[in-house]
């Protein structure tokens, strides 16, 4: 039997044009860029135009990533899309994509594991190129928050943005030798009794409306730093590695007290920690793609670095990923 791994050969990222401050949602909402900036690290966030859908920003950042690993699109037999805010209640928003992209080919489905989704993804597409079934794989994180958030809620509408980040997986053969490019592994959890600390008031079976994002941020702030030092040392572990063996934490971007807070238990020094959340505010699945697609294009994530990804989000579902870039 052959063995395969999953090198990321290319990483990409989108942003819409438009960008919202914390000033202009000062104008709209009773807040402030001071609270926004204390309480969370967020300037200033990235909205899609009103014609501009998931879709359309997934196809972007993976035009970005495939342009980053030098293949084509009909190269690829996998998409992997994670989203909370998809095109349409079916198909998948990754089927639209792949059509876009002009492939033919293939599998495409879209996953979701709200701000863990991008994890959840890139473990699923992992597993596809371990067991042989998949060569060369897109994973794609997108969102349009902004269509799910109540805009008069000043407790949840400053926190989010729009985007999309996408890398290419590249299944090569192993030896099992530790000094391998690849995904080492991902570790996946969720506890459906934490379901109402964050979810969304509407759906196609419930209420048939699309609905808004509710959330018990303080609740949900006091499990993240938890459960996301917990998931970091299990997958540490599960890689016999230590924390001093990270070259870049990338989180997921909720929060920068709640980044700050996970680096601190886990004693990972703020200079190896690639952070957006100023810029482009939480992205939810997208925001871990979007980070690695920054660090490695600016050169500081180099092949061969060791990489730790964390997330957590509605579900709860949490879970990290270490990979050698
Ligand atoms: O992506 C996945 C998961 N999501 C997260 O990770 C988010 C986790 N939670 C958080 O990041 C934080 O809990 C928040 C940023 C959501 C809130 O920060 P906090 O420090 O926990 O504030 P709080 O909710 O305890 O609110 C403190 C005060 C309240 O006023 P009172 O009751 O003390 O008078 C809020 O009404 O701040 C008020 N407040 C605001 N004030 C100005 C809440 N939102 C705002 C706002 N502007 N936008």
């Amino acid at each position: 039997m052959r063995l395969y791994r999953s090198v990321i050969i290319g990483s990409g990222g989108y942003l819409p044009e438009k960008v919202v401050t914390n000033e202009e949602l000062a104008s709209s909402v009773n807040t402030s860029d001071e609270w926004i900036v204390a309480r969370t690290g967020i300037r200033r966030r990235h909205i899609a135009a009103e014609n501009e859908t998931t879709s359309d920003l997934g196809r972007l950042a993976a035009l970005d990533a495939l342009s980053d690993a030098g293949v084509e699109a009909s190269s690829i037999d996998l998409i992997v899309l994670a989203t909370t805010t998809p095109d349409s209640t079916f198909p998948a928003t990754a089927a639209r994509v792949q059509a876009q992209l002009g492939m033919t080919k293939g599998a495409a489905f879209d996953i979701q594991a709200v701000c863990s989704g991008f994890i959840y993804a890139l473990g699923i597409a992992d597993n596809f190129i371990k067991l042989g079934q998949a060569g060369k794989v897109l994973v794609i994180g997108a969102e349009t928050y902004s269509r799910i958030l109540d805009w008069t809620d000043r407790s949840t509408c400053v926190l989010f943005g729009d985007g999309a980040g996408a890398v290419v997986l590249s299944a090569e053969p192993t030896n099992g030798e530790s000094s391998e490019r690849g995904v080492l592994s991902t570790h996946l959890h969720s506890d459906g009794r934490f379901y109402d600390l964050l979810y969304v008031d509407g759906g196609v079976s419930s209420t048939q409306t699309t609905g808004h994002l509710r959330m018990k941020g303080p609740e949900v702030f006091r499990h993240a730093v938890t459960k996301l030092a917990e998931v970091v040392w299990e997958a540490l572990k599960a890689n016999d590695l230590t924390i001093d063996d990270i070259d870049w934490l990338v989180p997921h971007q909720a929060n920068k007290r709640i980044i700050d807070g996970t680096a601190k238990k886990l004693d990972l020094p703020a200079d190896r920690i690639i952070l957006t959340v100023e810029d482009h505010a939480n992205t939810s699945a997208a925001s871990i793609p979007l980070a690695l697609a920054q660090g490695s294009k600016d050169g500081r994530i180099k092949p061969g670095q060791i990489v730790l990804c964390e997330a957590i989000g509605g579900g709860l579902s949490w879970g990290a990923a270490i990979i050698r870039w």
